[in-house]
């Protein structure tokens, strides 16, 4: 498993809905832990299907009660306030800039066994949470950040 690098048409197009079918198969929750076990050595505060080039509904976001995995996720309530904090993305490794984001958000999603679930969310896991969905729409958040800089990964 590799991490794809923008540019590559996958981080741009939108992910395909995955079934309950294929929820239940050990071939996707094999997937799901893989994708933890990338996130957490790559040091990501999350990760989604299509920056390991499957263009699927899924991403993994690493939160302090442990790694929550969103299955076909979407953004039910959103605040009216939002608030630019830096980001970066494991797919645009060096580069770092603002985005404005919504302050909380509520999203509804399945987790890897199949249920349904739902998340509020304020802060950093919202912002975290958005970058994600927008990967799984093929947006990349340096298409919404000001002040891109980029750091010299030579020198860190
Ligand atoms: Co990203």
């Amino acid at each position: 498993m590799k991490i794809v690098k923008h540019p590559n048409k996958i981080l741009s197009a939108k992910a395909k809905t995955i079934s309950q079918e294929v929820i239940k198969t050990p071939v996707f929750r094999q997937l799901v832990l893989d994708m933890a076990e990338m996130m957490l050595k790559s040091d990501g505060a999350g990760l989604a299907a299509p920056q390991i080039g499957k263009s699927l509904q899924l991403a993994v976001i690493n939160t302090k009660e442990g790694v929550l995995a969103l299955v076909n996720p979407k953004i039910t309530k959103k605040s009216l306030t939002r608030e630019w904090g830096e980001e970066g993305c494991l797919s645009v490794p060096g580069y770092f800039g603002e985005v404005k984001r919504y302050k909380k958000v509520t999203c509804e999603y399945f987790n890897a066994q199949g249920e349904k679930k739902k998340i509020k969310a304020e802060g950093l896991l919202a912002r975290v949470i958005q970058h994600e969905l927008d990967h799984l729409n093929g947006i990349l958040f340096i298409a919404k950040a000001r002040n891109i800089k980029k750091i010299d990964q030579a020198k860190r």
